[in-house]
């Protein structure tokens, strides 16, 4: 069946689709109901099931003979290492690692926070988690400390799991000292914590609080699989929304088990054994996916890639990657292309290596531009499938399923709908647009197994942040367009969400931390467009009338600020001190009107308004830090 053919089953009947998707998975007790509708527009699928996510993604593998084949490739190029993990290894290090886990304390249904780099062990933490049915929150290790506290503020988790360090090119990110400032900042404080000590940096552990990895886990008796329902929650991961509160997105045990196995042949056309690819980290939503649970479910080789596209050593890192370990599906961001294409513009790193395995990339995090595909598709000589989804999502909305049949590529749009999603463009009102007409883009509920059932601790917000705006819909945040063909094109965040170098960032968040400067009156963030980044955060700042300090001290407290309160990732480095903000007549900031003027991009006078003359003195703010140029 081709791609038309198999939507269309999809269309006929969902709930028999999904249930004939959910046979991939070893099922102690089998789901006789696949969704469950919770009215109010709350959904939840295969919840009388009983399944383990553990037993799927490893133990499973080895009770069917597959023990010895690799679970895990590490490869760090930052450190010099290589090391291979098979699915029997896996399976006694993540039983062991369980069992030290509830022998402190752990059960099923307690939070765990997971704060470690890319080394397999932040892998096996997460499996440790799913093999006793605790729910694991990963954070990445480019927040600073103030994102981890309120995490584990929101969390509430009875054990934290990190490393001593994290390893950034010419630089040890402390994790221990952060993790320290984390509990310290939080009203809620874990029973205990478990450090991964690192050659690179060996921590100091607080006597009665911290535990080494490798000690508390001697002599303990290794934990079994423990059945879970299937809506109970797997993991809560957090993602930037409108304000600085990071929203807990949940992801629900079995409908994550569904959608991934079913995702791992038909999007990313993979069998098991073989070897598949996501350089992405296991704090964002790809790495939680497609770095570990994906291909583990589905019994592939992942690969846990400590490095960067370049500089650890050089452009040519991916493509030895690749070659070494025989990767067939590659996934990566397009800013990382952007990065090694700027290097090695002409491919020649590329040629440097063999690449026969590989049968096709996968681009998504941000917007694909033309010129990174096309450079891609010229040296890479496969199918170069951009694909859009986002944390809420779990897995993509939208692509082109070369497992299933290779659909005609079209630059500059992520393909089609995949089976499960029904998305529509909306205009204002919540009526349907006609093709090639901007508007919202919504997704007509139910959502597909594997996404977001709710936000955790917060289902009013969940409602209001998805649901409200266009009724029986939700609401996904871009605004786009579909061709006659059914392409969808992603243009734009239709909130105040940016992404940076692939990172989701929040600009409101931004403007919270650089309100909180004693000399600040008012601000503006914005994002503007940045040639390897995709967006890069700007801030404008108004200062109290009483202030007489040098500007130039003000901006770089604020860029201090930004990096001490969200962290490295926001790559919040450009700040300038206006007189006033554009303003319409009503108080709202022309943040869009700002973003055209520093991309000189086109844009009509908004008729509201309050001083044209006000956008003057941005455009002359912006070029001073070099944009606005025409
Ligand atoms: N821990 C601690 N700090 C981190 C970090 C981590 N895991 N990841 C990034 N940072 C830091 C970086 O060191 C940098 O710090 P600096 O200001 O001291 O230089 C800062 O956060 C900004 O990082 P980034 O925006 O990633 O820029 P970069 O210049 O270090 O690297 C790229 C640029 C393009 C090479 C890099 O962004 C990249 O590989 N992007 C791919 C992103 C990706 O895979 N996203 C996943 C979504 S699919
Ligand atoms: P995240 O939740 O971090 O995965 O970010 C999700 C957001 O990234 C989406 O809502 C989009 O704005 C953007 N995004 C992800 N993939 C794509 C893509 N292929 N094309 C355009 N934008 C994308």
């Amino acid at each position: 069946m081709g791609y038309r053919d198999i939507y269309s089953t999809w269309q006929a009947d969902p709930e028999a689709f999904w249930m004939d998707a959910a046979k991939g998975i070893d099922w102690i007790s089998e789901p006789k109901t696949a969704l469950t509708d919770k009215g109010d527009g709350l959904y939840e699928w295969f919840a009388d099931a009983k399944v383990n996510t553990c037993w799927n993604a490893v133990d499973r593998h080895v009770e069917a003979g597959r023990g010895e084949q690799t679970a895990i490739i590490y490869d760090s190029p930052i450190t010099h290492t290589k090391r291979e993990i098979s699915y029997v290894e896996l399976r006694n290090r993540v039983a062991t690692l369980a069992g030290a886990l509830r022998a402190k304390g752990v059960e099923k249904g307690d939070r765990v926070i997971i704060y470690m780099p890319m080394i397999p062990e932040a892998l096996e933490a997460m499996l440790a988690c799913a093999r006793l049915g605790a729910v694991h929150s990963v954070v990445f290790g480019g927040f600073a400390a103030n994102e981890l506290a309120v995490r584990i503020d929101d969390a509430t988790p009875k054990a934290i799991v990190a490393a001593s360090c994290g390893m950034e090119p010419g630089r040890v990110v402390h994790y221990k000292p952060l993790l320290d400032k984390a509990i310290e900042l939080a009203d809620h404080k874990p029973d205990f914590c478990v450090i991964f000590q690192r050659e690179q940096e060996v921590a100091q552990l607080i006597e009665g609080r911290d535990f080494n990895w490798h000690g508390f886990q001697y002599g303990v008796e290794p934990a079994e699989c423990v059945p879970v329902a299937g809506n109970h929650p797997a993991y809560i991961l957090y993602t930037s929304g409108t304000t600085g509160a990071p929203k807990g997105v949940i992801r629900h045990t079995a409908g994550q088990l569904v959608a991934l196995n079913w995702s791992m042949k038909n999007i990313y056309n993979v069998e098991p054994g073989d070897v598949f690819w996501a350089a992405s980290d296991v704090g964002w939503v790809v790495g939680h996916s497609y770095i570990c649970y994906g291909p583990l479910i589905h019994g592939n080789t992942t690969i846990v890639f400590e490095g960067k596209p370049v500089g650890t050593p050089d452009a040519g890192t991916f493509w030895r990657v690749i070659e070494e370990h025989n990767v067939t599906s590659f996934f990566t961001a397009p800013t990382a292309f952007r990065a090694v294409k700027r290097e090695d513009p002409t491919g020649a790193c590329i040629t440097n290596y063999d690449l026969s395995c590989l049968k096709q990339v996968y681009l998504a995090g941000e917007r694909a531009d033309p010129d990174t595909i096309t450079w891609a598709q010229q040296h890479l000589d496969v199918p170069i499938v951009d694909h859009w989804w986002q944390t809420e999502t779990g897995w993509a909305i939208a692509a082109n399923p070369i497992g299933i049949e290779e659909l005609p590529t079209k630059l500059g749009s992520p393909a089609v709908p995949m089976p499960g999603y029904q998305v529509e463009i909306l205009d204002d009102a919540g009526h349907a647009v006609p093709a090639g007409t901007l508007g919202a883009i919504a997704i007509k509920l139910p959502l597909p197994p594997g996404t977001l059932p709710t936000l955790w601790n917060a289902e009013e917000r969940f409602r209001k942040s998805y649901l409200t705006t266009f009724p029986g819909y939700y609401e996904t945040g871009d605004a786009g367009m579909i061709d006659e063909d059914g392409y969808i094109s992603i243009m734009a965040r239709t909130d105040d969400v940016i992404n940076v170098a692939g990172h989701r960032l929040s600009t409101g968040g931004m403007e919270e931390v650089l309100a909180s400067h004693p000399d600040v009156a008012e601000c503006a963030v914005i994002g503007v467009t940045d040639a390897l980044k995709g967006q890069l955060p700007i801030g404008f700042l108004c200062l109290n009338a009483d202030c007489q300090r040098e500007h130039s001290d003000i901006t770089k407290e604020v860029v201090k600020l930004v990096r001490e309160k969200i962290g490295p990732v926001a790559a919040f480095k450009l700040a300038v001190v206006v007189d006033r903000l554009p303003k319409t007549r009503s108080g709202k900031i022309l943040r869009g009107t700002m973003v055209n003027i520093a991309d000189s991009a086109p844009f009509k006078m908004p008729a509201t308004i309050d001083d044209p003359a006000i956008l003057d003195e941005i455009k002359t703010a912006l070029k001073t830090l070099g944009y606005a140029h025409s």
